[in-house]
Order: C-alpha cells, then sequence, then structure tokens
C-alpha cells in the first residue's frame, strides 16, 4: 500500500503511545483514521487533537465488542477497512518462576488473544472487499528474546510475531500485506498498565507498585518518539515489508539475536553462550544497544544501570523493580522484594 489518501485505517490501542503516533502519521497522510482502545479518555483527547476521525471504545479481548466495532464501521462507512494496525498491548515484569495464571492470562489474552481478535475479526470482510490491503501489528524486541524476568510478555511477543508470519504467506494471494514492527524502546505510557493489571483485582506473582511503575516511566521516558516509530511502520507498509526493526542497524540486530539458537543446540554451544555472558559486551553490542536507545544493554551480564533521569534519582534496589511479590515463598530471596 503506497497511497494513504483516504483510506480507512483501523488502529486498536489508538488512544496513546505507539496507537496515537500511528494514528496522526496516517492522518496526515490522508487516512480517515478510526481509533479503539479502552481508555475513553485519552481517546476523547486524541479525536480532539485531530489524529483520528472517530473512537471506538473496544476492550481488545471482548470478541462480541469486535464484531460490533467492525458491523459499526461497515454501517457508516460503507465499506470494511484497508489498513488493520493491531497495537494494544500491556506488560508486567518480575521472576518467570513466580508467574500467577493471572500474569499469563492478562498479558498473553491482550498482547496475543487481541490481536487473534483482530485477525479473525477484519481479515475475512478485507478478503470479500476485495480491494487488497494492509495488516500491522506492532510487535517487540522483546519477541527475538527469551528474559528471566519477562516470560508471560516475551512469549506472548514471539507468538504475535510468529502468527503475523504465517498471516504473511497466506494472505499475499489477496493482496494484502502483513507488517509486524518490533521496536525496543518507546515514549509511552505503557508503565502504567501494571497498575491497570493490579486494580482489576488480578492477583499478580510479581512486585508491582507505584516505585516500579515510576522505575518504568523513567525508562521509557528515554523511548523512541512514537511518530518516528510510525513513520518508520509507514515506510515498511509502503516498500509491503514484513519485518520492520526500526533501527539503522535492524537486520543485524535480528542475526545476533537469533544466533543464539545454533549455539544452544550443542553442550559445545552451551559452553560458548556462558563463556560469552562473563565477557564484557562487545563494540557491536554496544552500537546496537546504543542504537536501542540503552534499552537492554548488559541485560544478561550486568545489573541494570538506573536510567538517565530528570526528576530524582529513583533507588532500583529499594523498588525492587522485576521481583517476585514478598508471599512466592518458593522464589529465592535475592529476586524477592525486600
Ligand atoms: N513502550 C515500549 O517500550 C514498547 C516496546 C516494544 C513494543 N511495545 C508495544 O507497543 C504497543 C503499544 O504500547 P505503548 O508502549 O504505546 O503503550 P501505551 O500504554 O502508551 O499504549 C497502549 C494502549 O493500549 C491500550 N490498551 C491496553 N489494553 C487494552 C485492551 N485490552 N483493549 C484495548 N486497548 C488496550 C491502552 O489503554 C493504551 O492506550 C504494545 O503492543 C506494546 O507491547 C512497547
Amino acid at each position: 500500500m503506497k497511497d494513504f489518501k483516504n483510506k480507512l485505517v483501523f488502529i486498536t490501542g489508538g488512544a496513546s503511545g505507539a496507537g496515537l503516533g500511528q494514528a496522526q502519521v496516517f492522518t496526515e497522510a490522508g487516512a480517515r483514521v478510526i481509533i479503539a482502545d479502552v481508555n475513553q479518555e485519552r481517546l476523547d483527547e486524541a479525536v480532539k487533537s485531530g489524529a483520528a476521525v472517530e473512537a471506538i471504545k473496544l476492550d481488545v479481548t471482548d470478541r462480541a465488542g469486535w464484531a460490533a466495532a467492525a458491523d459499526g464501521i461497515e454501517k457508516k462507512y460503507g465499506e470494511t477497512v484497508d489498513l488493520l494496525i493491531l497495537t494494544a498491548g500491556v506488560n508486567v515484569f518480575g521472576p518467570a518462576e513466580a508467574s500467577s495464571y493471572d500474569d499469563y492470562d492478562w498479558v498473553v489474552g491482550i498482547v496475543f488473544g487481541g490481536v487473534v481478535n483482530g485477525l479473525v475479526t477484519f481479515v475475512p470482510r478485507m478478503i470479500k472487499k476485495g480491494k487488497g490491503g494492509h495488516i500491522a501489528s506492532t510487535v517487540s524486541w522483546g519477541a527475538f528474546g527469551a528474559g528471566p524476568t519477562t516470560a508471560p510478555y516475551s512469549a506472548a511477543k514471539a507468538a504475535q510475531l510468529n502468527l503475523l508470519e504465517s498471516y504473511y504467506e497466506a494472505l499475499k494471494s489477496y493482496n494484502i500485506g502483513v507488517t509486524a514492527v518490533c521496536p525496543a524502546n518507546i515514549n509511552s505510557h505503557i508503565y502504567e498498565s501494571q497498575l491497570k493489571h493490579i486494580e482489576a483485582g488480578h492477583k499478580t506473582g510479581y512486585n508491582v507498585s507505584e516505585g516500579t511503575a515510576a522505575l518504568l516511566a523513567t525508562i521509557h521516558a528515554h523511548g523512541m518518539d512514537p511518530k518516528v516509530l510510525a513513520n518508520w511502520l509507514k515506510e515498511a507498509i509502503e516498500n509491503d515489508v514484513f519485518l520492520c526493526v526500526p533501527y539503522k542497524s535492524g537486520p543485524e540486530m535480528v542475526e545476533d539475536a537469533l544466533s543464539r539458537f545454533p549455539l544452544l543446540s550443542t553442550a559445545d554451544g552451551i559452553k560458548k553462550l556462558a563463556e560469552k555472558r562473563t565477557q564484557p559486551p562487545t563494540e557491536q553490542e554496544l552500537r546496537f544497544n546504543a542504537e536501542r536507545e540503552g534499552y537492554d544493554v548488559g541485560a544478561q551480564r550486568q545489573a541494570p544501570e538506573p536510567p538517565k533521569t530528570d526528576g530524582p534519582a529513583l533507588d532500583w534496589a529499594k523498588i525492587g523493580f522485576g521481583k517476585a511479590s514478598r508471599d512466592a515463598d518458593w522464589v529465592e530471596a535475592g529476586k524477592k522484594a525486600d
């Protein structure tokens, strides 16, 4: 898809962060953008700012809500969407072994399940419309790695990426393109989502508090501008590129991240990986990390550096970010909140 003028675009998570940046960029490109989100206040603000022509309150886990939104669009605009962008997402972090069912159900339900629901709702309608189109989704750099404190999120993102690749292959014959964008760090409000998890009455195995959210906010404050990210995505859609890793060295980064798999396949390789982790980061790793805004330097090798912050310095150890909740009595003491 090269011309967005007058195209009908539907964006989940469109009220904030990456989704709002996408709404702004595609509106500026002449599209009629409809945003969907659970946050009514931010939906209203986005429409008021001119980022979208319409806002729909939709929880991406609500299948009846998806059908109602899609029917409503056809009724109002006389056709279904040309460009579907599945961006809504949440996260929460802590040791894998502390994870609760609620942690998995909530993260996987929104991140992966929300994308499944979007595809099942709109793909048949887009095919029947018979004009081709495009589907994009905001995945994550996290899709390329597993982490001891990111299990539900990394697993859901890896599954999301894999699913999108299946649709990329399947929809070629209908002239419907698919693009997965995989940023590392975005300047967004995603740090708020872990508190919503608790407010909803879910039981988490992780240490979640105002402090952990505030700490994550300092990291995201230095992330990529959502409009810059949306322009990377727009270019990938225009060129019909499936995988958009929005950095100069993106393709090299992917090659490097996936190079662990051959090593994990042999005992010798595992020794080499362990040896590598005792070494300081290479120049290439530091360069990649700098492009990803310092998101994950030395994640495997050293305690994370406190992020740059404009406010008062936050005490990482005291806040216990990425730790288990106090009552997870099977988790090693060092991995639990004090
Ligand atoms: N922030 C990052 O550093 C980062 C990095 C890589 C990928 N991502 C991904 O980018 C996407 C957008 O996140 P963001 O960082 O812009 O965060 P954000 O919180 O600013 O925006 C996400 C939006 O999704 C909405 N949302 C959450 N749950 C929903 C639900 N059940 N139904 C409908 N809407 C819902 C939120 O209300 C919010 O408006 C997510 O998929 C996230 O995983 C974020």
